[in-house]
Order: structure tokens, then C-alpha cells, then sequence
């Protein structure tokens, strides 16, 4: 413990011990003793900590930080602190309708307000679902109180008939299985459960994984903590770790801005290459440069990302899953190999006090099926690409998981191999999607663009994961199983489809692909990233001022009060899909 910082620099001691506004100290005091706590213990001196529990019987994801807070607690009493524990705004990925993504910026703010406004020294940010992780990351970053992250880990491997079944890319594989008519709906559901089998949150490289090793190798957590599976015996001892580090980086002063600089974003952008991370990522990443102050723009994702390989074999890129990535050695095994090639920026601090260089110089694979020699990847450029054109400013793609069938279908003009030039089909929102997606008269065959507009931040709020959509169940009995699909809103991390997403701007905000018709003609070209409908511009203005006089692109209305709030003062995905209103106060408050 140093003692650089005396207990009266602590911002908890203006609540607890403030000799000059005794009346105000007083009412502090005798509220938080009523349950236990002693006068002698608020007045100690000792550093406050908060656990930010985001686990609840609504959020089974994060449900077992209920249980590792105690673990938690122990770790900060025994480095000298006191623990408050308090509830962050749910957030399910699989269970808010009408998304998560609407929920993440509405935990933001509300984990402001607390961290700001009670007697908090540092905090304890439990993280895990996907949401979870940006919403505690960007809060803490803020307020800018010493924070150190704490996933809850991943679930163990789901088995079905001797085979992994892995969160989300199950029901990928369950839906053709139910289109095809070999499963029933009860199959159907026992199929995807089987991809559940304990506590902890999905055990693909989806969303959640792909955050919560982010925030390691952003130097947020401490190294080795993100890939343990959360019924392990070695989560809890991280849980304990964990609440006794949070003391020292309190007495330490080290704070967010200290961990969370340009060069740690650079090293988790290609961290996020390596793991084969979902296109979410960028939208968090960005957002979380942003409330710290970075500057971080989406083509830098491809700039820094895009030519580092995939060396870590999970679903859905790979074969493997949570379990086997926490054996093969977990995020520091990863950035070990980059480190071997120059890749990361060694000097980053993290949470533990140590730079990043430090805590990974040892680290090596533990199993090579699972994670990748920098030499032997999986795949080549892994990293996203990010486009744009007369339909959007921005969208990402990662190109490599491009299939060689997608690529024999779409890609096949020898003259001009990385283009091509597809029919669009136009739907406006998932249930538009789902209502018509079978029907014949569209005419879909394989060189059609399935085209979804209305899914994004202001459109579906929140923005739906709904991009990659299935294909007619009449090609997939064909045998075609993937479109190219193009939209305003976000893809499941769990899928593994090269969709073009996250564009921006969304149809609702004013974007052009508002003014996208079905049979349009759309060409995509990989060697210039661009995606260009094939209609001069003065057609395009003319379908402007059509959709105009008709009072613009329609959406559903909002259904509570939170939603049309957020649609207010919501972002684009391409800069992070922030509450504007709360960047513009962080930006007239820093100056
Ligand atoms: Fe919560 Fe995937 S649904 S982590
Ligand atoms: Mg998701």
C-alpha cells in the first residue's frame, strides 16, 4: 500500500469525515451505519469501493457475480478497504426487447450518476454479457475513479450427441436444421439449449467474449482474468484478487485515462483481429474512446486491424470453444504472438500496475489447436474492412470469413475479381424481414443483396442484430445458405456471415439507403471498399425530395419514454452510437 495519497484526499472522506459541514456529515453517516457498518470504520481513512453488480435473475449472463461479490469483499477488506455493493440497469442480451443495444447507453448514464454522485473511491465493474462491458467501461471512464473489470467468465462447453454446441452459432445451424424440415420445434429448442449447460456468459466468440478479453487487453482487468470459465474455482480467486487490487490503484491514484490511452485502443483493435472479435466491437471500442477522450475513428479499426491473422480457433470462425481458449493460455497468449511481431505497444499500463508488455512476456500457448502460432493462423487479414460509398459514410465487413462458395457465386468475374454486382432486396426492419422473406414473388436467387434498413440506432432503437438474414427457405433446399447482406443495423457476434454492417448513417438518420428500392442494381468492390447503388445522383436527389415531401424514412414509434429520449440524442454506429448530448458535456466540461 503507498501512502503518496492520505486518507483526506479521498473523495469519500467529503461525505464521511468533513469537520467544517457537520449537519451534512452527520446525515451521510447515520444512514450508512444503519445496517451495520461502524462509525469507526466510515471514519477510518479506508478507501471506499463500490461493486457494480450487473448480475441479476434478469441477467443470467451475469448472474454468478452475485455470487463471486463476496469473494469480491474479501479481496477489498483484506487490502484495507470497505465494500458498498450496488445495482447496475440490467442489461440481457437475449431477453430486452425490442435490444439490448438500447439499454447499454441507459446503463451508461445511470452508472454515471452513481459513480459520481456517492461516496465512492474506486470502483468494482462486474462484467460479462455483451452490453455489460461498455456500459461499466464507459462510465468509469467518465467519472475517471480508479476501476478495475471483473468478468464473470464464459459458460463451460456446451456437448450435443458428442459434438460442441456453442452459445448462438447452435441457433444458426438449428434454423436451417427446422427450415430443412430434419428437426421439429422441440428439437429445435433442445438443440440450442444444449449450448447452455452452466452460470457464465455465451462460450463463443461472440459479443461477450470478445468485450470482456478486450477489456484485458485494454489493460482493464487483470491479465489472465477474462477467458475462465465463471463455475471455475480459479473465477473465484480473480473475484478476490480483484477486490484486493482495486484498494492499491485507489491509495496509487491510478485512474482510467491512465490505462485507457490511444496506443491501448490500438493493441486491443489487433487483439480483436486475433481472437476473430465481433463487428460490435468497433461500436463499443469507439464509444469508450470517446467518453475518455481518444480520438479513435472507425477506419482506423482498419487501418491498425485489418492485416493481422486469426489465430484463436473459436466458434463461430473456428471449431472450438470458452473452455478450450481459457487452456490454450487466454488473451495473454494472444498478445504474446502480436507482442513477438511488434503488434502491441508494450508500454501500456493496466490495472495490476504493470504494463501490458510486462504481464504477457511470459505467456505462451498452451494448446496450438486451439490458439494459433503467429506463423500457422487460421486465416490471413482478419481484421475488419471498413467501406463506404453513395448508400452510407461507413459500415465494417470482415472479409475473411467470406466462404469459398460466397466467393465462387459473388466474386467470379475474372476480370474484376474482388467486385461484383447484385439485385437488392429491400426490407425495412426484422419484422418486414420475417414477413416476407419466404414469399416468392420477390424472386430471390443467388446473386441478390439482401438489403436491412430501419435496424439502426434511432430506426430499431438501440440498433437489432438482424443483418445477417437467412436466405429464402427456398434456395436453402437449393443448397445456397448465405446471401450477401447489407444494412443499418448490427450482426450477432455469434454469426459468423460476412455481412457489410453498422452503416452509417442509418436510413432513420437520414442515410441513403433510405432511397434504396428492391431490384436496384448494387455493386460491391473489395478493391476500393465501396458499395455504390447503381443510379446517377441526380435519381438519387429526386428520390430525396420524394421521400421528403412524404415527411421522410418511417419507423416504428417509440414505446417508452427511454426510447424516444435516446433517439433524441443517439449517435451513428460508425462514431459509437453515444448519447451526443453527454460527449458534448464531456467536451464544454474538459474545457
Ligand atoms: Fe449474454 Fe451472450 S447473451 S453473453
Ligand atoms: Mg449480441
Amino acid at each position: 500500500m503507498s501512502d503518496s495519497v492520505t486518507p483526506q484526499k479521498l473523495r469519500s472522506r467529503a461525505w464521511f469525515d468533513n469537520p467544517s459541514n457537520p449537519d451534512m456529515t452527520a446525515l451521510y453517516l447515520e444512514r450508512y451505519m444503519n445496517f451495520g457498518l461502524s462509525l469507526e470504520e466510515l471514519q477510518s481513512g479506508k478507501p471506499i469501493i463500490g461493486i457494480a453488480q450487473t448480475g441479476s435473475d434478469l441477467s443470467p449472463c451475469n448472474r454468478h457475480h452475485l455470487v463471486l461479490a463476496d469473494r469480491i469483499r474479501e479481496g477489498i477488506r483484506e487490502a484495507g478497504g470497505i465494500a458498498l455493493e450496488f445495482p447496475v440497469h440490467p442489461i440481457q442480451e437475449t431477453g430486452k426487447r425490442p435490444t439490448a443495444g438500447l439499454d447499454r447507453n441507459l446503463a451508461y448514464i445511470g452508472l454515471v450518476e452513481v459513480l459520481y454522485g456517492y461516496p465512492l473511491d474506486g470502483v468494482v465493474l462486474t462484467i460479462g454479457c455483451d452490453k455489460t462491458t461498455p456500459a461499466c467501461l464507459m462510465a468509469a471512464a467518465t467519472v475517471n475513479i480508479p476501476a478495475i473489470a471483473l468478468s464473470v467468465g464464459p459458460m463451460l462447453n456446451g456437448w450435443y450427441k458428442g459434438e460442441r454446441t456453442g452459445s448462438g452459432t447452435i441457433v444458426w445451424k438449428a434454423r436451417e436444421l427446422l427450415a430443412a424440415g430434419e428437426i421439429d420445434y422441440q428439437g429445435f429448442i433442445k438443440l440450442v439449449a444444449s449450448s447452455a449447460p452452466s452460470t457464465g456468459y455465451c462460450n463463443t466468440m461472440g459479443t461477450a467474449t470478445t468485450m470482456n478479453s478486450l477489456a484485458e487487453a485494454l489493460g482493464m482487468q487483470l491479465p489472465y482474468s477474462a477467458a475462465i470459465p465463471a463455475p471455475h474455482r480459479d473465477r473465484q480467486e480473480t473475484a478476490y484478487l480483484t477486490g484486493k487490487r482495486i484498494v492499491d490503484m485507489v491509495h496509487e491514484d491510478l485512474k482510467p485515462s491512465d490505462i485507457l490511452t490511444k496506443d491501448a485502443f490500438v493493441n486491443a483493435i489487433r487483439v480483436n483481429s486475433a481472437i476473430g472479435g465481433s463487428t460490435n466491437a468497433p461500436i463499443h471500442l469507439n464509444a469508450l474512446a470517446r467518453h475518455i477522450g481518444v480520438d479513435l475513428q472507425v477506419e482506423e479499426w482498419q487501418e491498425f486491424g485489418e492485416e493481422v491473422p486469426l489465430l484463436v480457433n473459436l466458434m463461430p470462425a473456428g471449431e472450438y470453444l470458452g473452455e478450450d481458449y481459457h487452456h490454450a493460455g487466454g488473451v495473454p497468449a494472444v498478445v504474446k504472438q502480436l507482442m513477438n511481431q511488434g503488434l502491441i505497444h508494450e508500454n501500456a499500463m493496466t490495472v495490476n500496475g504493470k504494463t501490458i508488455g510486462e504481464n504477457c512476456a511470459k505467456a505462451v500457448i498452451e494448446d496450438e489447436k486451439v490458439i494459433k502460432p503467429y506463423d500457422q493462423p487460421l486465416k490471413e487479414r482478419a481484421g475488419f474492412r471498413v467501406l463506404s460509398g453513395n448508400l452510407f459514410d461507413s459500415a465494417v465487413m470482415k472479409v475473411s470469413v467470406i466462404s469459398p462458395e460466397f466467393r465462387e457465386r459473388y466474386l467470379n468475374n475474372p476480370a474484376d475479381p474482388q467486385a461484383f454486382v447484385g439485385r437488392a432486396i429491400v426490407f425495412d426492419g426484422p419484422e418486414d424481414y420475417h414477413h416476407r422473406i419466404d414469399d416468392g414473388s420477390l424472386n430471390i436467387d443467388e446473386h441478390c443483396i439482401l438489403f436491412m434498413r430501419g435496424a439502426g440506432p434511432i430506426g430499431y432503437p438501440g440498433a437489432a442484430e438482424v443483418v445477417n438474414m437467412r436466405c429464402p427457405t427456398y434456395l436453402i433446399k437449393r443448397g445456397i445458405h448465405s446471401l450477401a447482406c447489407i444494412g443499418d443495423g448490427r450482426q450477432s457476434g455469434t454469426s459468423g456471415s460476412p455481412s457489410i454492417l453498422n452503416a452509417s448513417p442509418e436510413a432513420a438518420a437520414g442515410g441513403n439507403l433510405a432511397l434504396l428500392v428492391t431490384g436496384d442494381k448494387v455493386r460491391v468492390d473489395l478493391n476500393t471498399n465501396t458499395v455504390n447503388v447503381l443510379i446517377s445522383d441526380e435519381e438519387l436527389a429526386q428520390r430525396r425530395a420524394k421521400l421528403e415531401a412524404e415527411g421522410g424514412y418511417k419507423y416504428p414509434a417509440s414505446q417508452t419514454p427511454w426510447q424516444e429520449m435516446q433517439r433524441r440524442t443517439v449517435g451513428q454506429m460508425g462514431s459509437g452510437a453515444c448519447l451526443e448530448d453527454a460527449i458534448q458535456f464531456q467536451q464544454i466540461a474538459q474545457t
